[in-house]
């Protein structure tokens, strides 16, 4: 079968387009036939290598698979050859304190072909296409997880999203005003600033040029005379930190998910107590999580932001475009 596989770490030159062996299904698995699969930023992490993970090379990329399965292995019940299906990407056993990802320490979705355990399966209604449900897992489940799950965010809090032009940032932006926020979108240039009002933002700050903390202040006003931000998202850490803990208003909330921009980060300790701000950490999603996000998309409370749909063979290019930072929500690979 035809795959997106790295044989190294590395940068974007050891992405290969190219023949993979054909997954077999073992018992209590099925084999998906996949139709569509997307860029996550995780992709560039798991492809570079990351400290504490082990990917088994050569490693296929691509963490989120709609499609429909093509064969089951013995022992799989309620399920059919042809059903369509958005698997969750991750199998967690806490008992035995084991993980594995799609594309992440095992082979992923980027391919014609790839194989899940049963109880990872969800079923894909008919009326969500195959490339709107390739943006749900890893992006929208986070997204949905961050402020619904652990954030408990509510109507009529005021929300502000550091890289709300990607994929967690653009699912942000939607959940948080489907959820009867008042949200402030943070992007890299003017352009996805515009395009982050036409998906619904009430105001959008270009962090490029302008001081978010500074823009905050003067807009809402000082922490001790009441201003700040009911709730934070950064996922971009390093030197987007410090500024971003200080836009939190008093009893506010700082939610993270991920460091794009480096793990290690600068925390201002008076701001922190004086605010009595909490900090909260968010990871992955689970399948309720996944499901929430299917089920707004086929009720049509949810229309996932899809930059371009590109077939297998234009996959490295696009992933070039991604790495660039020249895409807006989501980039689409279709098998
Ligand atoms: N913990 C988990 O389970 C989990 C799950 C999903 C994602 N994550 C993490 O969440 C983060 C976002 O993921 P994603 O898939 O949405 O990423 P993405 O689609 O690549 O979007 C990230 C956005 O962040 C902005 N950005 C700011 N600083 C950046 C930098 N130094 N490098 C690249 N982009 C930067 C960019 O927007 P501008 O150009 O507008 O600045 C970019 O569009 C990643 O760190 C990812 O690892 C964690």
């Amino acid at each position: 079968m035809k795959a997106v596989y790295f044989e190294e770490h590395g940068d974007l030159s050891v992405l290969r387009y190219g023949d993979r062996p054909m997954p077999d299904v073992a018992d209590g698995w099925v084999r998906i036939r996949v139709r569509a699969t997307s860029f996550n930023h995780a992709d560039l992490f798991a492809r570079r290598g990351m400290p504490g993970i082990k990917v088994e090379l050569p490693g296929i990329t691509g963490m989120d698979c709609a499609g429909d399965i093509d064969a089951l292995g013995a022992g799989v019940n309620g399920w059919g050859v042809g059903d369509r299906v958005l698997p969750i990407s991750h199998h967690v056993d806490w008992d035995n304190g084991k993980f594995d990802m799609l594309g992440e320490n095992r082979n992923g979705a980027m391919a014609e072909y790839c194989v899940v355990r049963a109880s990872q399966l969800i079923k894909l209604p008919d009326n969500v296409s195959y490339e709107d449900a390739a943006c749900l897992p890893c992006a929208y489940g986070t997204a949905y997880r961050m402020l619904h799950t652990r954030g408990q965010i509510q109507a009529g809090q005021s929300i502000l999203i550091l890289g709300a032009s990607g994929g967690v940032g653009n699912a942000c932006v939607q959940l948080a005003k489907a959820a009867g926020l008042h949200v402030v979108a943070a992007a890299g240039d003017d352009a996805k600033c515009q395009r982050l009002l036409a998906l619904g933002a009430d105001e959008a700050i270009n962090y490029s040029t302008t001081a978010i903390d500074g823009w905050v202040k003067k807009k809402t006003g000082s922490l001790l005379r009441g201003g700040g931000m009911d709730v934070v998202v950064n996922f971009t850490a390093g030197d987007t930190w410090m500024p971003s803990m200080r836009c939190v208003k008093r009893f506010g909330k700082l939610l993270c998910c991920g460091g794009t921009g480096g793990y290690q980060a600068v925390t201002d300790i008076p701001y922190l107590f004086m605010s009595e701000m909490s900090i909260i950490g968010s990871t992955g999603w689970t399948m309720e999580d996944q499901k929430a996000c299917i089920d707004l998309v086929a009720s049509g409370r949810l229309k996932p932001v899809i930059d371009r749909v590109v077939p297998l063979p234009g996959a490295i290019d696009a992933c070039a475009a991604f790495e660039k930072r020249d895409f807006f929500g989501k980039i689409i690979v279709a098998p």
